[in-house]
């Protein structure tokens, strides 16, 4: 196996594991790089979670908005040069509210922990994404497709001649590893919300935290709700992704890959 084969695959998962929202920065071990603020990156994690993830997602790459941590202005901003002024200014005619008031810390924590994402992000694409497919098909295809109906348990979700049809002809040969690996949540959460007189509200999450939630429907209503007086019930369809990621080895991986890569 090439260098580069084994670091995607041994960096993939640490470092979207590192995207996610579950885990800790951890302090890196190349002394080149700029040290990182890990308690600024924690609490900027939870402000942009909580002010801006409902647009551009919790891991800051999209959703109704762009991916800030692939945007130039990201890549070109220091310290909240370029970040600052649109956040504070806004761009209202085009979906992005202004924040007048934010305070320069809360600002700067939010900057820290995209400019974290982008490292993170940075570090799991070393591999460009018109990288030769052949390298990266270590695995066996057959062995990938036990495991998928098997072990792995993911045709209790998915089919190969439903909603994985032609998956290889959607995504370049990384980006599907990436989808496989690491889904992106795009209304994948959705809670049953019940009132202390009994009603039952039930719709997608787009906010959530230990004081509110705040739920959208599909015809476009949307309620928002303080948690410690309603009973919630989140149901997570990614959580099986998330689980997943605990159990795979890399040979699970590139055998998946591989049989999900013969899905044209
Ligand atoms: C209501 C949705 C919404 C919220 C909330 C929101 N944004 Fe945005 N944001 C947008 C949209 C839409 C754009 C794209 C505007 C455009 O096309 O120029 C954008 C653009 C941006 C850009 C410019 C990206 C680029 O490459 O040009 C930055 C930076 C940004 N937002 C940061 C933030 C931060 C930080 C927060 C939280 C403090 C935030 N946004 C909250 C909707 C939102
Ligand atoms: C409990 C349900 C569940 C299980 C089990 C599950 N997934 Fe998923 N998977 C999802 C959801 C939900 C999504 C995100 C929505 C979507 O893209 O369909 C997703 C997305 C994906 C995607 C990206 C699809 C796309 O079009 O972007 C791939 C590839 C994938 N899963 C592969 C797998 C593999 C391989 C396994 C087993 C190792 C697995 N999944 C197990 C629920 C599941």
């Amino acid at each position: 196996m090439t260098l580069l084969s084994r670091s995607l695959i041994l960096c993939l998962p640490v470092s979207l594991l590192l995207a996610g929202q579950a885990h800790q920065p951890k302090p890196t071990a190349k002394s080149s790089e700029p040290v990182e603020d890990v308690a600024a990156v924690g609490r900027g994690r939870s402000n942009f979670q909580s002010t801006c993830g409902f647009c551009h997602g919790n891991d800051a790459t999209g959703s109704r908005a762009p991916d800030l941590v692939r945007s130039t202005i990201l890549n070109h901003d220091e310290n909240g040069s370029l970040i600052g002024p649109v956040v504070h200014g806004g761009r209202v005619e085009k979906g992005m509210p202004a924040f007048p008031n934010i305070k320069d810390d809360q600002l700067l924590d939010i900057v820290a922990f995209l400019h974290h994402q982008a490292n993170a992000a940075l570090k799991s694409a070393r591999v460009p994404g018109d990288y030769p497919l052949a390298k990266l098909l270590t695995g066996k295809a057959d062995l990938g497709k036990a495991y998928f109906e098997g072990a792995g348990g993911c045709n209790g979700c998915h089919s190969p001649t439903g909603n994985l049809a032609g998956i290889a002809n959607k995504y370049s040969p990384v980006d599907l590893q990436q989808h496989m690996v690491y889904p992106s949540a795009k209304n994948t959460r959705t809670a049953v919300v019940t009132t202390r007189d009994g009603e039952r509200v039930e719709g997608h999450v787009t906010h959530d935290d230990e004081f509110t939630i705040a739920l959208t429907g599909d015809d476009g209503w949307s309620r928002s709700f303080p948690r410690d007086e309603v009973k919630v019930e989140v149901n997570d369809k990614l959580a099986a992704h998330r689980d997943l990621m605990n159990r795979y080895t890399d040979a699970d991986i590139h055998n998946l890959f591989a049989y999900l890569e013969t899905l044209k």
